[in-house]
């Protein structure tokens, strides 16, 4: 392998963008676009939102819950949460042969186990492509991430959990409003920070939220879907990875950046070295097996800790493998980096007013010199607009932005 296949110069970088911008103002006028410009039918918060709220948040991982009081002058508080994989050994709420109505029975059960007993309402964090018709009202447009629940894709996820609900005997729990990920990660920093209009998750999905200003008749948070974004220079090994996933063809910017995928990414290129002699056979089964390298073992990988998968190694190839995780990390950031700008210019053609880039997920926390990566490819393609542009991370935005968004629906 080249290690020159997965770097990015600034020029590339420039291209990117560019071909990034040109895909918003394609899709916001409703021409064919690899963005899917989602209207969340929500506008920036104004920080005096108020009251207490439950938050569901269902991003393909975990099942999390809160109550969550909103205090109004951006301050909030999480009183209780909770939270519970959909995947144990024991169980599987992802796979295909399982239902909706199961999938929805299971959470509302999970709400049941902090619901108050008075009427309350409920913001629902969905984090997967959903048109909306409205604030309260989304129906999956396909799964992404690998998940396959059967009865879920083209379905209303919010009639789906009303229904669960009353099976329950929850009917004092009332959803208001449903949102992706990446709009309740810009409405928590908002609420804090008026300068925020970008919201993006990197971690095991990655995605885009930001506030447009001209297009609706009011400003509008629009939920871009960047990971199906596909004006990228695919590798041998993006394309095998691809062909080889749920969905061949669709989110492949998604499949060379977030955290389901680059674990994989390393297991294709470390077999490909064995298999062409750059490398010795090594004894673990998990190269064997699909999905089996996650993007936490690329943290490890990076930070040079002793892994099942090297011990056999000697110094120098532990150290080419360090060098191939690195090298996966950082085209990730770059490549979210390069869509932030083109979100920027999109929203000011000259960057020249104050902007802020809220961002969670695992990749952007824990990952190292990821965050760095970041900023430091901001800030070259921003040039001398740099300073009026921040990022920064923003933890429990799909919980608090819920709740956010449900005190908005209220309104
Ligand atoms: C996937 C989903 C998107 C979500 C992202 C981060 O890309 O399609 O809706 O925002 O993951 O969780």
């Amino acid at each position: 392998m080249q290690s020159e296949l997965f770097k990015l110069n600034l020029e590339q970088l420039q291209q990117f963008s560019a071909a990034f911008e040109t895909a918003i103002v394609t899709g916001l006028g409703r021409e064919p676009s690899p963005l899917k410009m989602l209207p969340s039918y929500l506008s920036a918060p104004s920080g005096n939102e108020r009251g207490t709220y439950l938050a569901l948040d269902f991003g393909g991982t975990n099942v999390r819950v809160a109550l969550i009081e909103l205090y109004g002058n951006g301050r909030y508080a999480v009183i209780r949460n909770r939270e519970a994989p959909l995947r144990t050994n024991n169980y599987d709420y992802t796979a295909a042969n399982v239902d909706a109505e199961r999938l929805f029975d299971f959470i509302a059960g999970e709400i049941a186990e902090i619901a108050p007993v008075g009427d309350i309402l409920l913001g629902h964090t969905f984090s997967f492509p959903s048109r909306q018709t409205d604030i309260n009202k989304a129906f999956l447009i396909s799964w992404t991430k690998e998940l396959k629940t059967a009865g879920v894709e083209s379905a209303n996820i919010t009639a789906l959990l009303m229904d669960a609900l009353k099976r329950r005997g929850l009917v004092n729990v009332r959803p208001a409003a449903v949102i992706n990920d990446t709009v309740g990660t810009l409405l928590t920093s908002a609420y804090l920070n008026p300068h925020t209009d970008i919201g993006s998750i990197c971690g095991t999905g990655h995605n885009t939220a930001y506030l447009e200003p001209d297009y609706f008749p009011v400003p509008m948070i629009i939920n871009l879907e960047s990971g199906n974004f596909d004006k990228l220079a695919l590798t041998a090994y993006d394309a095998k990875l691809d062909a080889q996933s749920e969905k061949p063809g669709q989110q492949l910017l998604e499949k060379s950046v977030s955290g389901q995928y680059l674990g994989e990414l390393l297991r294709l290129i470390i077999n490909d070295l064995i298999k062409h002699g750059h490398l010795p056979a090594l004894e673990s089964a998990r190269l064997n097996k699909p999905y089996a390298i996650t993007a936490k073992d690329l943290s490890l990988l990076i930070e040079a800790k002793p892994l099942d998968l090297t011990k056999t190694l000697n110094a120098s190839e532990q150290a080419f493998i360090q060098q191939i995780a690195a090298l996966l990390g950082t085209r990730s950031a770059q490549l979210a980096a390069a869509t932030f700008y083109g979100v920027l210019r999109r929203i000011d053609p000259k960057v020249e007013r104050r902007h802020h880039i809220a961002i969670d997920g695992s990749l952007y926390e824990k990952m190292p010199g990821y965050a760095q990566t970041v900023q430091a490819t901001l800030s070259a393609l921003c040039g001398s607009s740099a300073a009026t542009v921040s990022a920064g991370l923003i933890k429990d935005g799909s919980g608090v932005g819920a709740a956010i968004a449900a005190a908005m629906a209220q309104k």
